[in-house]
C-alpha cells in the first residue's frame, strides 16, 4: 500500500500520485464501460490500478436492475468496513444506478458511514476530483442530481480493460418505460452522441489496435431520435461500415419495436458488422407484453426474426426473457416456452421478475416466488435444449474467430474467441494469437460450449 508512506500529524495524508484503486462493477456492459471511464478519470490523476495489496481507493459501480444485484452490492460494500480499519485513509466511493434511486444515496451513507463518496449517474465525471479531495482532506461527498439527464460530456479519458473489444457508447438513457424497469428513472431520457464524436472514438479505437468495437445503448435503434439532424442508427452503421480493415463491429441492445429493415439490410451487407443481434423478447404472451408496455406483439417479433433470417440465415440471435411478471398465468408462460422452440435463440438471458420501487409493475399483483422458480427452471431447461441443438450444428464448420483470451481448461491453457455470430469457441494455440483472427474448425460441442482446432 504505497500511500501509507505519506503519514504525518495524526491524519494520514496521501500522495495521490502514489495511490492505487480497485473498481468493483455490477450489472450490464454499460456499467462495465462506465467503470472504464472511472478508471480513466482516476488514472488521469495519477492513481493507478491496484494489482497487489490493499487499494487506497475502492469504487463500487452499482446496479439496481434486480433485487439480487442490489443485495450483492450492499453485501460487498459492508465487507469493506474492514478495509477502512486496516487503512483508515482509504477512500470508498459508491457510484452507478443504485445511488440514483429515490433517497438511496443518503440511505447508503447512513447504513455505511465509512463510505466517503456517493455519486449519482449524472455526476460521474467528478469522480477524479472528489477522490483526490477525499484522499488529501478526508472530506465526504454526496452528489446526486434529482434529474439524471446531464448533457453528454465528451473527451473523458477511458482506461479500456476489455481486451480486444472497445465499448463505445452511442447514446445514454432510455425513453421506453417498460413497466418493470428502473433504467429510465436512474439513467434519464435518451441522449444520443454526435456523429462526429462517435466516429472519432471509433477511429481512435481502430488506430489503438482494437479488433472489435461494440456500440452500446439501451435501445440502439432509437439512436438519433432526440437530435434534429435526422441522423439515425442505420445511417451510423452505414458510416461505420465504410471503414475497411481487419476489425468487426457489434451493437447492443436492439428493441423489437424500433428494429427497422434498413438496419437488417446494412448488417447483412456489411462484412465488418457481425451477424449477431441481441433482441430481448421478455415474454411470449401478448397479454404480458402489453402489461410490460413493450409495444410489440409476439407476431411482430416473429416477423422481425423472419426478416433477419431471410437476409442472414446464420445470424446469432440472443434474447432476454423474464418469468413471473405480474398476472403471468400458466398459459402465458407456455407462450414464452413456445417462442423458445420457434425462434431458436443461440442464447437467452433468463430472469425472474423482480419488483422495483417506483415502477408501475411493482404495485401489480405479484406471482408467488415458488411459481416463478418452477417456471425459470423449466425455461432454462428448454433453452438449453435449443442451445445444445444449435451447438451441434456448428460441428464440422470452419469459422473466423477473433481470439480474445487465454482460458484454463482441465489444467491446460487454451485460447477462446467468438464467431461472427457471437458463439464462443475454445481452441489450442500460442498466446500470441490473442487479438488475431483465426480460422477455426469446430470439432466438438458440449451444451453451449464449442471446441475447435486452427485450420
Ligand atoms: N426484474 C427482472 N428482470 C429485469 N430486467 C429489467 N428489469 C427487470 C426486473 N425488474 C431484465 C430485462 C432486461 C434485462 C437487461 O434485464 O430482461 O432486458
Ligand atoms: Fe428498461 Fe425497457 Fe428501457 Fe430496456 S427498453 S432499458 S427494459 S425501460
Amino acid at each position: 500500500m504505497r500511500g501509507k508512506a505519506f503519514v504525518f500529524c495524526a491524519r494520514i495524508r496521501y500522495n495521490i500520485a502514489m495511490s492505487t484503486y480497485k473498481i468493483i462493477t455490477y450489472g450490464c456492459q454499460m456499467n462495465v464501460h462506465e467503470s472504464e471511464k472511472v478508471a480513466g478519470l482516476l488514472e488521469a490523476r495519477g492513481i493507478t490500478e491496484c494489482t497487489e495489496g490493499v487499494p487506497d481507493v475502492v469504487v463500487f459501480n452499482t446496479c439496481c436492475i434486480r433485487d439480487n444485484a442490489e443485495r450483492k452490492a450492499i453485501g460487498q460494500i459492508g465487507r469493506f468496513k474492514q478495509l477502512k480499519k486496516d487503512n483508515p485513509g482509504a477512500v470508498i466511493a459508491v457510484v452507478g444506478c443504485m445511488t440514483q434511486q429515490d433517497g438511496a444515496g443518503l440511505a447508503l451513507r447512513k447504513k455505511f458511514p465509512f463510505i466517503d463518496i456517493v455519486l449519482g449517474t449524472s455526476n460521474i465525471e467528478k469522480i477524479g476530483d472528489l477522490v483526490a479531495d477525499a484522499l488529501t482532506t478526508h472530506s465526504k461527498h454526496v452528489e446526486i442530481d434529482d434529474d439524471p439527464r446531464p448533457a453528454i460530456v465528451e473527451d473523458v479519458p477511458y482506461y479500456r480493460t476489455s481486451g480486444t473489444n472497445a465499448w463505445i457508447n452511442i447514446m445514454y438513457g432510455c425513453n421506453n418505460f417498460c413497466t418493470y424497469c428502473v433504467v429510465p428513472y436512474v439513467r434519464g431520457r435518451e441522449r444520443s452522441r454526435r456523429r462526429e464524436d462517435i466516429l472519432a472514438e471509433f477511429e481512435k479505437a481502430l488506430s489503438d489496435g482494437y479488433k472489435e468495437v461494440t456500440l452500446l445503448g439501451q435501445n440502439v435503434n432509437s439512436y438519433g431520435n432526440d437530435r434534429a439532424d435526422g441522423y439515425g442508427f442505420a445511417a451510423l452503421l452505414e458510416d461505420l461500415a465504410k471503414y475497411s480493415g481487419d476489425h468487426r463491429i457489434r451493437f447492443m441492445t436492439s428493441h423489437p419495436k424500433d428494429m427497422d429493415e434498413r438496419v437488417i439490410d446494412i448488417v447483412a451487407q456489411s462484412p465488418n458488422i457481425c451477424n449477431n443481434i441481441h433482441l430481448p423478447l421478455q415474454s411470449g404472451s401478448d397479454k404480458i407484453l402489453k402489461l410490460m408496455n413493450r409495444r410489440y406483439t409476439r407476431d411482430d417479433y416473429l416477423s422481425i426474426i423472419d426478416k433477419i433470417r431471410a437476409k442472414m440465415p446464420d445470424c446469432g440471435i440472443t434474447t432476454d426473457l423474464m418469468v413471473g411478471f405480474p398476472y403471468e398465468e400458466e398459459e402465458d408462460f407456455e407462450d414464452t416456452l413456445d417462442m423458445v422452440r420457434r425462434v431458436g435463440w443461440s442464447n437467452a438471458f433468463t430472469f425472474v421478475y423482480s419488483p422495483r420501487r417506483g415502477t408501475p409493475a411493482a404495485s401489480m399483483p405479484q406471482v408467488p416466488a415458488e411459481v416463478s422458480k418452477r417456471r425459470i427452471m423449466k425455461l432454462i431447461a428448454e433453452q438449453n435444449a435449443v442451445t445444445r441443438r444449435l451447438s451441434d450444428g456448428y460441428v464440422g464448420g470452419v469459422f473466423k474467430v477473433l481470439c480474445e483470451d487465454v482460458v484454463e481448461k482441465d489444467g491446460k491453457r487454451l485460447l477462446c474467441g467468438r464467431t461472427d455470430s457471437g458463439r464462443m469457441v475454445t481452441f489450442d494455440g500460442p498466446e500470441g494469437l490473442v487479438g488475431e483472427f483465426c480460422d477455426i474448425k469446430v470439432t466438438r460441442s458440449q451444451s453451449a460450449s464449442l471446441f475447435g482446432t486452427r485450420v
